[in-house]
């Protein structure tokens, strides 16, 4: 048996503990949002966040997790998200979607960290997270464009 908190549940799943994250997130939880790419750290479609950092679901255990938190693109939320949802649809990012998921999450990770990540630091952060359809260019565009939307909204927050 193993206790995991997703996205703010405490879920008991009856799984090994060597289950991967990414197989108790689809196969038990039935959150398919979070893909199965590479199943090796290599390729970014299945990352989550785990304690808000960005981490490859495929290659993280059940047995490991204890009460960290586990975010799925299905749970995550917070002005960050909002930001880079809205900037996705405006540079219309996705191609055939399957990375996507992916790609969102590993960019509200660096964002939340990092709100106004010049180039450098987009590349360090997205350069794992792989897309077949080549969307790069538009990716960055968006992050370009959710890290300006933060700064917008955190300057009219200001008094
Ligand atoms: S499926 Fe996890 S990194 Fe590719
Ligand atoms: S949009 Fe198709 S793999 Fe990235």
């Amino acid at each position: 048996m193993a206790r995991l908190t997703i996205n703010g549940t405490v879920q008991t799943l009856d799984v090994p503990p060597e289950t991967s994250l990414l197989n108790a997130l689809r196969d038990e939880l039935g959150l398919t949002g979070t893909k199965y790419g590479c199943g090796l750290s290599q390729c970014g479609a299945c990352t989550v966040h785990v304690n808000g950092d960005a981490v490859r679901a495929c290659q993280t255990y059940v047995r490991d997790l204890g009460d960290a938190r586990v975010t799925t693109i299905e749970g995550v939320s917070g002005p960050v998200a909002d930001a880079v949802r809205a900037a996705w649809l405006e540079h219309d990012v996705a191609q055939c979607g399957y990375c996507q998921p992916g790609q969102i999450m590993q960019a509200i990770a660096l964002l939340t960290r990092q709100p106004n990540p010049d180039d450098a630091a987009i590349t360090a952060a997205m350069n794992g997270n792989l897309c077949r359809c080549g969307t790069y260019g538009r990716i960055r565009a968006a992050i370009r464009s959710a890290a300006r939307m933060l700064s917008l909204a955190t300057e009219g927050a200001e008094p």
